[in-house]
């Protein structure tokens, strides 16, 4: 059944129209402009540790020792029950955020999740389908296709029978956009502005809380004996996103390697093909370089053609169940003259290290939780090459972004 009427125990904070959710800690502040030495996309790249832990603290609280935090429980009790499948609305990077979710909520919480962009959504819509969550994301919250699919949902669903009345919960850093007004359930991913047109810390921290949704969906279904070392992984994320920002010189050289470079590969698997995705998308809007993301199987099914010594191949490749598949891509594109850069975690860096001619060393992590550390290389390397490139790595040419 879909839900109607607001629970009395739901905290204000968590239903429409609007969400007061605050940090517990203040946003991090930016500077007036990004004249002279600094850019936005750098300093939002480098806030991600305070932004992910500000998010953390806010929705867990500072101890995190709670099973459930009290604002996904609200949450949880408008859910249409039983809740069957997960409609997943967004566009650009905030679509990317959606589909490493969309692997949450059907490896850990078994739902089936679908994921279109609100431009295709508008074209060909879901299947209505009974007890469904629809999940709009945006950052800004006023991009106008995200907008009007999700209206679009709610108008069909409307005066059908109760399962299949809407239930639209929307992820956004701005809690009093357009967006909000239109859904039940707001969650705010409690960011702090971001001027830069590339999303950085508003993607690492829609992933947050995207995480913590998949949790409280799992609840049921995880043994206490994965659902606290989950929460407890998660706290070591700000630590481990300062230990990757460290790695900046390491990137700066590659950056400095490859800032000629027309075209550009990455490779990933499992979870982190939505961070190739979203790495070509990085590239290509701050640097202008052709960069594509595929599912590494994919890539050999026809575009491995593209190969030679000029087109690097960037392979995300952290520890995990799907390491040794990739790995062996990785052995096929070098062996078509492809020189291969591999983000590795420091579980299988010494493995590693002589197929690759250069690797990024990650903290070791968890494959499921990768993407929010394997995202941050390839932020840095698009934001080094626009740099070394002179461009306008804030305001790259032809996109606009809602300040709101
Ligand atoms: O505000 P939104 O998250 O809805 O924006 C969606 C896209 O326009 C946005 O993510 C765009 O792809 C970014 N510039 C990517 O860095």
């Amino acid at each position: 059944m879909g839900h109607t009427g607001e629970a009395s125990f739901i905290p204000a904070a968590i239903v429409k129209p609007t969400s007061d959710l605050k940090p517990t800690h203040s946003a991090p502040s930016i500077p007036a402009d990004s004249r002279g030495q600094g850019h936005y996309m750098l300093q939002e790249i480098q806030q991600q540790p305070e932004v992910i832990h500000t998010c953390l603290t806010t929705y867990l609280g500072e101890s995190a020792a709670c099973f459930l935090p009290p604002v996904l429980m609200a949450l949880r009790d408008r859910l249409p029950v039983p809740l069957q499948e997960i409609h997943i609305i967004a566009s650009g990077t905030s679509r990317h955020a959606g589909l490493v979710a969309q692997f949450w909520f059907e490896q850990l919480a078994g739902i089936p999740t679908r994921i279109r962009s609100g431009s295709a959504f508008l074209e060909a819509p879901f299947p209505l389908t009974p007890h469904t969550l629809t999940i709009g994301v945006t950052q800004s919250g006023e991009t106008a296709d995200t907008l009007q699919a999700l209206a679009l949902d709610q108008q069909r669903r409307a005066g059908r029978s109760p399962e299949l009345q809407a239930c639209l919960v929307g992820i956004t850093n701005h809690a009093n956009s357009s967006l909000a007004q239109q859904v039940d359930v707001l969650l705010p991913t409690l960011a702090g502005l971001e001027v830069g047109v590339a999303a950085t810390k508003t993607f690492t921290s829609q992933l947050v809380v995207f995480y913590l949704v998949a949790l409280m969906l799992a609840e049921q279904r995880l043994e206490r004996d994965r659902f606290t070392p989950a929460l407890t992984a998660l706290q070591q994320l700000p630590t481990q996103v300062q230990q990757v920002l460290q790695q900046a010189p390491a990137i700066q050289s590659l950056a400095t390697q490859w800032r000629d470079a027309s075209h550009c590969i990455l490779l990933g698997r499992g979870i982190n093909r939505a961070i190739a995705l979203e790495g070509a998308l990085k590239l290509k809007e701050t640097t202008y370089l052709h960069a594509e993301g595929y599912a590494a199987g994919e890539f050999m099914h026809g575009p491995i053609a593209l190969l030679d010594e000029r087109v690097p191949v960037i392979a995300i490749a952290p520890a995990g169940k799907t390491q040794a598949a990739l790995l062996t891509n990785v052995q096929k594109a070098k062996s078509h003259g492809a020189p291969v850069i591999g983000i590795v975690t420091r579980d299988n860096a010494n493995a590693t290290e002589r197929l690759f001619d250069t690797q990024i060393v990650l903290p070791a992590i968890d494959e499921i939780l990768s993407p929010l550390l394997t995202v941050i290389p390839l932020q840095l390397l698009a934001y080094y090459i626009a740099v070394l490139r002179g461009l306008n790595v804030d305001r790259p040419r032809n996109i606009t972004k809602t300040l709101v």
